[in-house]
């Protein structure tokens, strides 16, 4: 039973607020446009209301229920010299009525079936866990699932050993000596290095170059009190990042000396940026609204442009991606842009299954609609430029020659093989880059102005991503992406020539291999499997599948990962074959059962499992 809480919690809901406020209008007014047609042809009501139909045919309605209810709205009967106005006010009536039928159109458009879905089983959901006893049970469970993510997090002894403790939570009372703390850190990251060290890790870890690392050690050590907010006290950090935006446009410039970029902490925040710039360049230059701004991107977009959209109050358009390629869908994408459109988002690659989107293609739409596009380079700005020269001619061209391209996002913490907490966002001129601005100039505080989202920035960061990028150099580069490549195709073909069980998802045509299961195969639970054999790959939803990110640490390691690939699978076939089930197993564990258990949950109660484990991982 629902109780009264629940149902006022529906009310208030702010889906139950979205259908009131696109929906209740036009149906009102499809309503009253019903009689109006009706009307047109029933000229019975002069007879009832005693004046001439074919003067006043916009009251002549026939005495149904809903024409007398209509009435009720005009007095009855009418003087004629009133009818003019009367006649105005249906106009006007019919002119909101189709504005709000448009608007209400537009947003039926955009339902897509998962999230409709999800918040129709959101709603349920909410009601149901009001009453006590579902309550009760949640709760039970919500502190079983602390408890066991307590326990992967921070498994018994993680810290043995260590000569501060583990759990912390108050100042040592005097201070402990250098020596002993930088033994301590030394014990830490020899342990957790093995794992990246070793190979064993999709992504993450991008270079791990011994000589690379001593080096940005050093530059870190050297400005770790640096800060970029204060040009006039760092001006060497001043140098270090206009040397990087420029080193960094030029690999995406197209030849065009305009294009210019800005240091950011890395992939995310330069998304929001780019997001940020659009989104006010499109108020100032194509005068959308306020409230009605869109972003169209495709359903494999990078997480961080739902974040941009959520923190920046636009709304986010997702079109499909080809099941097969799992590029974005070019006339998708056309149709979903509306004059509220502040910025159309590509990827090359994708994070998920690694495909190159048709840039080419969503730079034409952006400049036949004169909409910005932002290409998400982070994983791709140090490979794609390169890939040419390193033997790799099948790959497209991503820069700023296609003329459509207004920004570009390229981590330098990626495959620039810099320390982590660095991104170059590239934009077309720097007419462009001023709408990523933050500028205050009546604060108390002074003058103000930021680049980026950040106040104060590590200005350590930028000294070592600049003595990263000197120190590999464009030969370095062009070196590195080939062995990448190779090494991510040599991984692909291995799939392709057969593992049963497993198939490829997509083409592959980067650094990215995305796997995942057929004959039945749960992808996950080969997942776990792998797992087991020591593998730290991505698990991803909607396909289900698998990818492993190749970086340098993966060259030479192709043929054991196919080889535990294979046995993993072979495993899991096994247990089909033998006519196991998930029950005959007891509990599912592990990523096939957090998977699973998503896949059918609605978003609410999947957010709260995600929020758990964020309080777990920030646990002081
Ligand atoms: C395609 C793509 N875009 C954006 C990001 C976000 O980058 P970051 O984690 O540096 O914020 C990633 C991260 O992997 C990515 O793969």
């Amino acid at each position: 039973m629902l109780t009264r809480r629940a149902l006022l919690l529906q009310r208030d809901s702010i889906y139950y607020q979205w259908l009131r406020g696109h929906f209740f209008l036009p149906i009102v007014g499809f309503a009253a446009m019903v009689l109006r047609i009706k009307s047109a042809f029933a000229p019975a009501f002069s007879e009832v209301h005693n004046f001439n139909s074919s003067t006043v045919h916009t009251i002549a309605l026939p005495p149904s229920l809903l024409s007398r209810l209509l009435f009720i709205l005009s007095p009855s009967p009418l003087a004629p010299q009133y009818t003019p106005y009367l006649t105005l006010f249906h106009d006007i009536l019919a002119l909101l009525i189709l504005y709000n039928t448009i608007q209400a159109v537009r947003h039926l458009r955009r339902l897509q079936w998962h999230t409709l879905n999800s918040r129709v089983k959101g709603v349920v959901f909410n009601a149901i866990r009001q009453a006590g006893p579902v309550r009760r049970k949640l709760e039970a469970e919500t502190r079983a699932l602390e408890a066991s993510l307590e326990r992967s997090l921070r498994p018994p002894g993680w810290n043995k050993g260590s000569y501060t403790g583990g759990g912390r939570r108050s100042l040592p009372t005097e201070g402990l000596a250098a020596e002993a703390l930088l033994r301590e850190m030394e014990g830490f990251v020899a342990k957790e290095e093995r794992k990246w060290k070793g190979g064993w890790v999709s992504g993450a870890v991008y270079g791990g170059e011994e000589a690379v690392g001593n080096l940005m050690g050093r530059a870190v050590a050297l400005y770790a009190l640096a800060n970029p907010l204060h040009p006039d006290l760092w001006p060497s950090v001043m140098k270090f990042e206009s040397e990087v935006c420029g080193m960094v446009c030029r690999l995406v410039d197209g030849g065009d000396p305009d294009v210019v970029g800005c240091l950011t902490s890395g992939g995310t925040e330069s998304i929001l940026l780019a997001v940020k710039a659009s989104r006010d360049r499109a108020w100032a230059e194509k005068g959308v609204g306020k409230a009605e701004g869109e972003i169209v991107a495709c359903v494999s977009a990078h997480a961080a442009v739902h974040k941009a959209a959520d923190l920046m109050g636009l709304r986010l358009i997702l079109v499909p991606m080809d099941q097969t390629t799992y590029q974005l869908d070019l006339s998708a994408m056309e149709a979903a842009i509306t004059a509220s459109t502040v910025l159309l988002y590509v990827s090359a690659p994708t994070f998920a299954q690694g495909a190159i989107d048709d840039v080419a293609g969503v730079s034409r739409l952006g400049g036949k609609y004169g909409v910005s596009v932002h290409v998400d380079c982070c994983l791709g700005g140090f490979i794609l430029p390169f890939a040419r020269r390193a033997g790799f001619s099948d790959l497209p061209t991503v820069d700023f020659s296609l003329p459509g391209v207004t920004s570009m996002s390229i981590d330098t913490h990626k495959y620039g093989y810099a320390a982590k907490g660095t991104s170059v966002l590239c934009y077309r001129s720097k007419a462009v880059r001023r709408y990523q601005y933050f500028c205050f100039p009546s604060w108390t505080g002074g003058l103000y102005v930021t680049p980026t989202l950040a106040g104060s920035r590590p200005g350590a960061l930028s000294a070592a991503c600049w003595a990263a990028l000197m120190h590999v150099g464009e030969s370095g580069y062009i070196e590195r992406a080939g062995a990448v490549l190779r090494t991510a195709r040599r991984i692909a073909q291995g799939v392709r020539e057969g593992i049963p069980g497993i198939r490829l998802l997509g083409t592959a045509p980067a650094m990215i291999v995305c796997v995942g299961g057929t004959n039945g195969l749960d992808i996950y639970g080969v997942g776990d499997r792998m797992s087991k054999k020591g593998w730290n790959l991505n698990s991803l939803q909607s396909p289900p599948g698998l990818h492993l990110c190749c970086t340098l640490r993966h060259v030479g390691r192709e043929e054991s990962f196919l080889q535990d690939l294979r046995e993993a699978a072979g495993e899991a076939l096994e247990e089909i074959r033998e006519g196991k089930t998930e029950k005959d197993k007891g509990s599912i564990k592990g990523n096939a059962a957090i998977y699973g258990m998503a896949a059918t949950l609605p978003a609410g109660p999947v957010n709260e499992m995600l929020g758990t484990y964020t309080d777990c991982v920030l646990k002081s």
